[in-house]
């Protein structure tokens, strides 16, 4: 048997909604399945208002031009982020500063960030790592405290509840979703850009249409489009549209198949945990998980590349080390960050892996007992 670490599912109304796309000759943004899944995304999440965009990316940089970022500025991020996070502050012109994460669900220390703000800072910019919502209400008093914005990368966590019970993305001012193939929800390469400061939203409107009024002859205000503002292509073509709106009429389906996933990882690697060998996510009680991944930290990185390695040799079964932290890459020494400068996030970055996740585990009980029965089975080797 062969278990990936991650394989989009595929709806079955998918192919429908694509030939209907298709045949429409309504192959660009803004046409019939962008505005089902925008009145979807608004009705179901309570979000004030919704961009459909080319990627998790796309949003996050529309998000921080909108946030009018200058050279000079300062935004606060954790450094145990993907790429896009900090390429984007860096093409506002702005610094990234890093932040240490916590063990318990590998998102920003809160604790690390009033240390961090400058007279310079204008943003704070975590993440929900692995779904796991980031302690938005924490972030949102210190932002308050020090007039500051706050936009989530929520790539990873539609559908995640706060520990308040709300939506993620639904009280910062702006969230970033991404529907790329390895999320719970997708359509190959996409995302959503989430505005909830209502003074931000017409410009948002701007910056999405490459800095054109065209939003005004859409809603026939105008006649003819011109060039008002800075922006780019941000528009997600209605062909994938399509394809995303049969996922997120799926989206129950998904997240209790991918339940069962961590249900299990966490019955059968909680012995391992007892014992102290190993690490599980610890989210906050209160919070209700998407479930879009599971991670464990190991006790040191050569038992960590050890478990990676007899787990694909021995079983077929990938498993995936997690990001390399930003402020230790290559771009992040560009920067003049040394690893040392969060040695925290550094140390767990080299002792976590991430376990196969991906729906159709979920909902295939022999591939998932398979998976479970390999993984036990690498651990009982090490640590016998
Ligand atoms: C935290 C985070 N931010 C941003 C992105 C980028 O999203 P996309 O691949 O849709 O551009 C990802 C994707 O993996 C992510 O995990």
């Amino acid at each position: 048997m062969k278990i990936p670490f991650n394989k989009p599912y595929l709806t079955t109304k998918a192919e429908h909604y694509l030939l209907d796309a298709y045949r429409s000759y309504q192959h660009c943004g803004n046409h019939k399945w962008n505005l089902r899944c925008i009145d979807y995304l608004k009705k179901r999440f309570h979000f004030r208002e919704v961009f459909l965009v080319p990627s998790g990316t796309a949003a996050l940089e529309m998000g921080v031009f909108l946030c009018g970022l200058k050279p000079g500025d300062e935004v606060i991020l954790p450094s145990y982020t993907f790429s896009s996070t900090a390429t984007a502050v860096l093409l506002a012109g702005a610094n990234p500063i890093f932040c240490e994460v916590e063990p318990n669900t590998m998102n920003i220390d809160t604790n690390c960030i009033p240390k961090l703000i400058t007279k310079n800072t204008k943003l704070i910019l975590p993440i929900d790592y692995a779904g796991i919502p980031c302690d938005i209400n924490r972030i949102e008093k210190i932002a308050a405290d020090h007039n500051l914005s706050v936009f989530v990368d929520s790539a990873q966590s539609l559908s995640s509840r706060t520990s308040t019970g709300d939506y993620v993305g639904t009280s910062s001012d702006l969230a970033a979703f991404s529907f790329h193939e390895t999320k719970n929800f997708t359509c190959g390469e996409g995302g959503a850009l989430v505005v909830n400061k209502e003074e931000w939203i017409d410009r948002a409107f701007i910056l999405q249409e490459k800095g054109t009024d065209r939003k005004q002859v859409l809603d026939g205000l105008k006649s003819k489009y011109g060039w008002v503002d800075i922006g780019s292509s941000y528009l997600l073509s209605d062909i994938l549209a399509s394809a995303l709106y049969s996922q997120l009429e799926s989206i129950d389906f998904i997240t209790n198949a991918r339940r069962k996933i961590t249900d299990s990882y966490l019955t059968s690697l909680k012995p391992f945990e007892d014992a102290g060998f190993i690490k599980l996510p610890r989210p906050p009680k209160e919070c209700s998980l998407n479930h879009h991944a599971f991670f464990v930290i190991f006790d040191s990185k050569e038992n960590k590349s050890q478990f990676l390695k007899t787990l694909k040799t021995e079983f077929n079964v990938s498993a995936y080390i997690g990001y390399q932290p930003l402020h230790s890459s290559a771009k992040g020494l560009s920067l003049g960050y040394k690893p040392d400068d969060l040695p925290i996030t550094q140390d767990l970055a080299s002792r976590i892996v991430r376990l196969p996740f991906y729906t159709e585990l979920g909902l295939n009980r022999d591939h998932l007992n398979y998976t479970v029965f390999s993984i036990i089975s690498v651990l009982n080797s090490i640590y016998q």
